[in-house]
């Protein structure tokens, strides 16, 4: 499912780097498909020699044609990053994965103003190393094919669980 998706990494802080390294890895995710952003140009610099990706500042110009937008940066940024991006846009997003603890599926949705459908993500930090676990929690507008779809995502970092069932896989 995920070979055929382009991807927007919002975020290459820490956890961003670590998700995108992980895609990589995963030889799931071509880097012709996959491209970042962060908010500085010394760090998006970082970021795209240390992954060997496409990573610039503009969020409206990595995600414009993405099918997956993951949101990467901390939770106090999360909003104004959705926000950014609805307004930039206009049109439906894409699917969005937060990793911010305090930016519930909720609040990113009504950030998006309803225009895509939202996979909370919350992995913990052995997620670092490939051993961690990831909780995700279906916001009201995703599918079961995108929670599908954030597992597998998230599969490099060790395995994931669906907040609703309580069921951990690996
Ligand atoms: N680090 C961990 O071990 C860990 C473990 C589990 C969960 N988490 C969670 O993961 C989330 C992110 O943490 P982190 O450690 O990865 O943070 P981080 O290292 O501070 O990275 C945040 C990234 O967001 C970028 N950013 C901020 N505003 C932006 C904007 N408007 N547009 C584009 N990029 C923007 C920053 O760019 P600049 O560098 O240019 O400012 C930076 O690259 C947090 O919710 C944290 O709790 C982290």
């Amino acid at each position: 499912m995920l070979a055929d998706k382009r991807i927007a990494v919002i975020g290459t802080g820490t956890m961003g780097r670590t998700i995108a390294g992980g895609l990589l890895a995963s030889g799931k995710v071509r880097k012709a498909h996959l491209v970042a952003t962060a908010r500085s140009r010394t760090s998006a610099d970082k970021a795209s020699r240390e992954l060997g990706i496409r990573c610039a500042s503009d969020n409206a110009a990595a995600t414009a044609g993405a099918d997956v937008v993951l949101l990467c940066v901390k939770p106090r940024d999360a909003g104004k990053v959705a926000e950014g991006l609805r307004s930039s846009s206009g049109r439906d997003t894409g699917r969005s994965s937060s990793r911010s603890r305090r930016a519930s599926a909720r609040y990113l949705e009504e950030a998006l103003a309803g225009k895509a459908p939202v996979v909370r993500a919350m992995p913990n930090t052995p997620c670092l190393i490939g051993k961690g676990m990831t909780v995700l929690s279906k916001g009201s507008k995703a599918t079961d094919r995108d929670v599908a779809l954030a597992r597998e995502i998230f599969l490099p970092l060790g395995g994931s669980s669906s907040s609703r069932r309580s069921t951990w896989t690996r």
